[in-house]
């Protein structure tokens, strides 16, 4: 375990680090969040792993593929690592939390273990390791992470992901999520409020706060603070023209939320909220503490008060014991609902969490047929509600050039579609009307028709 907090590496002349992460946009934040770091700790970015002095794995464990993927990445370092001893390796994230001492057992040319909570300590556990030459295991899980931001560090500049809680105490019976990030723990309103400025004073426009079960932030923070209160407080911002949340627990949303989402200008039209299946038998097993009744008639409700309101959701098939009924009656959910987007996954045991202990009994075909059905389902209904936008006139806010065509520019409107258009690198950051002529079930092609 590191000890001390106060070395420093300014004045080394090498730094390289390569990064890689793995999983959801809270790890893709924390990567970002270290990257900061060590850039102010003098090193420098970069995209082989063969520039590298240290190459640092973000990881997840949220299903095996995920795993598997990041050891075979360390097995292929093995004789880089021959070659170049003193080249750092180490494993970030969720599986580091999750496996720990376990990873130096299996991979014995790693050099570094660090868990969820103990990232911010990252430059000098890598000074610490080149120093002494000894590895370092740093997986406390009492941690509270504060990392003070680097705001000028960001992939996007007009957009910005903001962590306004960590952990999540839910404990849906085949998520490993709680106990690689820990409890939740909410940051205060004031602390995000001053990150968010800081942001905005350097150029941010959009911001997306982040928490795995971000509808019930504010647990254990004085005074009955809601997530409510926060976008409330968030939405005075000058500056600031878009806000957005996300991962919602359905179990966890209010009414007075979706309330004042509808009477918030900059809160957009857009909600992630999972579902996970249709079967009411399926959710129970899951431990989900809601209903396909009561999640549909949620959604009424939202889409009644905010229109244009847009929501996706997260399914898993093959969770154990779920019959062919169970997944129709998931099927009949997208159906009815009419999701903009479904992140559709099939069902992996985790050692350790409640389902593991029932049987994996839905084979791996039925798994991949189910997957792909939804999969297509989701597709068909993307494309028809896209092609309900041709001849509207949508706002977007100008993200960059397209990734398909970098002649073209690329943006989102509030209910997160994606719009793809004509225009100069000038509008980049600004929010402007485009009248959409052409879709696909991801993409809204238009004409770019006024700077708003
Ligand atoms: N906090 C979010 C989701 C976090 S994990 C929420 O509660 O909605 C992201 C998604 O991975 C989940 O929504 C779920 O659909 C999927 N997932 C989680 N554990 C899984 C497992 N063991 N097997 C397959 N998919 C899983
Ligand atoms: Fe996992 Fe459930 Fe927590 Fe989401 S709410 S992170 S699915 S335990
Ligand atoms: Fe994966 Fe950890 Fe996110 S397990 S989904 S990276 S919280």
């Amino acid at each position: 375990m590191i000890n001390s907090a106060n070395f420093t590496d300014k004045d080394q002349p090498y730094k390289t680090v390569f990064f890689e992460t793995f999983g959801c946009q809270m790890n893709k934040l924390d990567a970002e969040l270290s990257l900061g770091l060590l850039q102010e700790d003098g090193y420098k970015i970069v995209d082989k792993v063969d520039d590298a002095d240290v190459i640092l794995f973000n990881t997840c464990s949220v299903r095996q593929h995920a795993e598997d993927k990041v050891y075979s990445h360390l097995g292929a370092l093995k004789t880089l690592k021959k070659r170049h001893p003193e080249v750092i390796v180490g494993v970030l994230g969720c599986m580091a939390q999750k496996d720990g001492e376990a990873i130096f057992k299996r991979m014995p040319h790693v050099d570094l273990v660090c868990g969820t909570r103990m990232f911010s300590r990252l430059p000098e556990m890598l000074l610490k390791i080149r120093n002494h030459g000894s590895h370092v295991l740093a997986i406390d899980e009492d941690q509270i992470v504060n990392v003070k931001r680097a705001v000028t560090y960001r992939p996007n500049f007009y957009q910005a992901f903001v962590t306004v809680m960590r952990g999540c105490d839910n404990y849906c019976s085949y998520c490993i999520v709680p106990y690689v990030r820990g409890r939740e723990i909410s940051r205060t309103i004031a602390d995000i409020k001053e990150e968010v400025q800081s942001l905005v004073s350097n150029g941010c426009k959009e911001v997306t706060l982040l928490g795995q079960n971000i509808n019930s932030y504010g647990k254990g923070l004085d005074g009955n603070v809601t997530l409510g209160d926060l976008l409330s407080e968030l939405d005075d911002l000058d500056g600031l023209d878009r806000i957005r949340f996300v991962t919602s627990h359905p179990a966890d949303m209010s009414r007075d939320l979706i309330r004042t989402m509808s009477r918030l200008e900059k809160v957009c039209e857009y909600l992630h909220m999972p579902a996970q299946s249709g079967s009411d038998e399926v959710l129970k097993r899951m431990r989900r503490g809601y209903t396909a009744g009561y999640y549909r008639e949620f959604v009424r409700y939202a889409r009644e008060l905010i229109p244009h309101l847009t929501v996706a959701s997260d399914f898993i098939v093959g969770f154990p014991g779920e019959t062919e009924e169970d997944f129709q009656e998931t099927v009949q959910l997208m159906e009815d609902l009419r999701f903009q987007n479904c992140f559709i996954f099939k069902y992996s045991p985790r050692t350790g969490t409640k389902a593991a202990e029932l049987k994996d009994d839905v084979p791996d075909e039925t798994k991949r047929a189910r997957n792909l059905k939804l999969l297509e389902l989701q597709k068909k209904i993307s494309l028809e509600e896209n092609t309900k936008m041709i001849g509207k006139k949508v706002g977007v806010l100008v993200e960059g050039a397209s990734k398909s065509d970098p002649n073209r520019l690329s943006g989102r409107t509030r209910q997160n579609h994606i719009v793809v258009f004509n225009g100069s690198q000038e509008l980049v950051g600004k929010l402007v009307g485009v009248l959409i002529h052409e879709v696909t079930d991801l993409t809204l092609f238009g004409k770019l028709t006024s700077c708003l």
